[in-house]
């Protein structure tokens, strides 16, 4: 088993690097600019207002997928995944021995809500990564209202919720667990805690499952995040200040195109995905581009054959703009032989 996406990303280095799918990080001491620690479960309690038996830390959001998928794997009979989804999401349920089926979201992923069985659990990220689509809250409501209806589950990564809803309290808890961590809208420069939120007896089963792995003990980083949760409009706006004007920029460039490449995005999200109207595969894309110092996601990673995903968020916006420009440059050569 190996992720091809994490390989692509340690085997390739270029001058204009837009694959990262965070933040610039900030670092410690500009959180500690930000205010004082205090309770981090108390914290997360009011975010989310949930009872504290429905949280628990963890060491970031694949952790928490895969203490909670394990924590389910005798209460179902198969995984239901999307395409395109971040690959490690893809791979899980087979490394732990489920049976997996793979469905197409082209339309969307509230489509999701046909494939909740008997004994099935659903487990995609929301937004998706690479497309940014995403379940509102009464989307999600419906799908987990049928879910347990049909003694189903919902395992959603949650990772890159927070980039289009402010609001985060109340979400549907019963047969479902949200994962979440700092690794995106919080991106730290030098350590990422997580989070699951769900159904409380789940929630606990889960807590055994990291228990057995590799016992919590992050005091300093949940000190830190402490800070971090308490600043959500800080982060928010700073995330805005990086994001909209290379995404603005990603917009234009793309009208002045023609036609000849689709984005797909959604606000406020730190990622694009952008795919040719031409017949070139995503590596020959990504790799054209490599050859001219940027470095994408090829959609190849994602399970999709056309495109690369890029990042809004994680460079400035000069770098962003040479790089786009490279994009549209290659595209143009690519399509236009
Ligand atoms: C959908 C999704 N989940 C999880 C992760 C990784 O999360 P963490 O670093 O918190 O384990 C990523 C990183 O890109 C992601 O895109």
């Amino acid at each position: 088993m190996e992720i091809g996406h994490f390989r692509w990303l340690s085997e390739h280095k270029a001058d204009l690097n837009i694959a990262s799918s965070g933040m610039i990080p900030i670092s410690r001491s500009d959180i500690e600019q930000l205010g004082e620690p205090t309770n981090i479960m108390e914290v997360l309690s009011n975010i989310y207002n949930a009872s504290t038996k429905a949280i628990s830390l963890t060491h970031g959001t694949q952790e928490g997928n895969f203490a909670a998928l394990s924590a389910i794997k005798s209460m179902i009979d198969q995984v239901v995944t999307v395409v395109p989804e971040y690959e490690p999401i893809r791979i899980l349920p087979g490394f732990l021995g489920l049976k997996q089926v793979e469905v197409n979201v082209g339309n969307g992923l509230s489509e999701l809500i046909n494939y909740v069985k008997p004994r099935t659990a659903l487990f995609f990220s929301n937004p998706n990564n690479p497309l940014g689509a995403y379940l509102s809250r009464s989307e999600i409501r419906d799908i987990a209202d049928e879910a347990r209806r049909k003694s189903s589950y919902l395992i959603i990564d949650s990772i890159f919720l927070e980039f289009v809803m402010d609001e985060l309290r109340n979400l549907p808890l019963e047969n479902t667990v949200y994962t979440f961590s700092t690794s995106k809208f919080y991106t730290v420069d030098s350590f990422k805690i997580g989070w699951i939120i769900g159904d409380e007896e789940l929630i606990q089963k889960a807590v055994n499952v990291i228990d057995l792995v590799s016992p919590l003990v992050m005091g300093l980083e949940a000190s830190y995040a402490s800070i971090i949760l308490q600043n959500r409009d800080w982060f928010r706006r700073r995330n805005l200040g990086i994001i909209m004007p290379n995404r603005e920029y990603l917009m234009s460039i793309s009208e002045s195109l023609g036609g000849l490449i689709n984005v797909s995005y959604f606000n406020h999200m730190p990622i694009a995905y952008i795919t040719t109207k031409c017949d070139v595969g995503s590596l020959k894309l990504a790799n054209e581009l490599l050859n001219k110092g940027v470095l994408t996601v090829p959609g190849y990673y994602f399970g999709i054959n056309n495109g690369v995903r890029v990042g809004l968020g994680s460079v400035n916006h000069d770098t962003f703009t040479k790089a786009i420009n490279i994009v549209a440059n290659v595209i143009k050569g690519l399509c236009t032989k």
